[in-house]
């Protein structure tokens, strides 16, 4: 997937991974950019979590990765002024996803990944009386508040300027959380009143109030 989108990546970028965990695929990215393609990227992980931030830092300095530097802190605490060329955010919690994706539409990232996870802010809202025999089932209902979730942080970025593609990350036998949405930064894009009138109509139907457009409403 790297592979696909390694064009739109600058040299000398700057990566972030947000809700990065044990990493394994950012130090994979990290070797795929550097090591074989030569493109002098940092790469900063952010997780809640310390002691998996000290693991990774270490095994960094280990591999001698210079450019590879990972932090313990919130990433709705990342500084909204830096310059970021490509966000990554691998099932980081609930609206976790939503943070990440904001920052990178605010900074002007060019790249954008991000496999949502743990989708429970619409389960707790959603209502709509035509479908209210399915949101009846609990199983269906969550199913069905992921999907929501997923289309609405691709149709998002799509009305903040981004070409979406929203493909799988994995095959359903490792995990179901399998939905990676992919952003590229459109050059060429031009608002369009029709489509943000139908992304509002969709949340009106739900009768859902997402993070996503409260943080992203205004970039439409
Ligand atoms: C399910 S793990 C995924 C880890 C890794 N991205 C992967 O794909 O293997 C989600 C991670 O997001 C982190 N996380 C959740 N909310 C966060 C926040 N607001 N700021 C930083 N990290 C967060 C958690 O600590 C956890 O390590």
């Amino acid at each position: 997937m790297i592979k696909d989108i390694e064009p739109n990546i600058p040299d000398n970028a700057t990566i972030i991974d947000m809700g990065c965990g044990k990493s394994y695929l950012t130090f994979a990215t990290y070797h795929y950019l550097n090591t074989i393609k030569n493109k002098n990227v940092k790469i900063e992980g952010y997780d809640l979590k310390k002691d998996v931030v000290d693991n990774c830092n270490k095994l960094s300095k280990e591999f001698g990765f210079k450019n590879l530097t990972f932090y313990n802190e919130d990433i709705q605490k990342i500084d909204k002024n830096k310059k970021i060329d490509m966000i990554i955010s691998l099932h980081a919690c609930d609206i976790a996803t939503d943070y990440a994706i904001y920052f990178g539409v605010k900074l002007g990232c060019k790249v954008i990944l991000s496999v949502p996870c743990c989708q429970h802010e619409l389960f707790n809202q959603i209502k709509n009386d035509t479908l209210s025999s399915m949101l009846g089932h609990g199983i269906l209902k969550e199913r069905f508040s992921s999907l929501l979730t997923d289309t609405l942080k691709a149709d998002t970025l799509k009305l903040c300027g981004y070409k979406t593609n929203v493909v799988e990350f994995i095959e359903t036998e490792h995990t179901p959380k399998n939905i990676m949405i992919k952003a590229i930064k459109n050059k060429n894009f031009t608002r369009n009143e029709k489509n943000i009138e139908e992304f509002e109509n969709l949340i009106k139907s739900f009768n859902i109030n997402p993070t996503i457009y409260k943080l992203l409403k205004d970039y439409f």
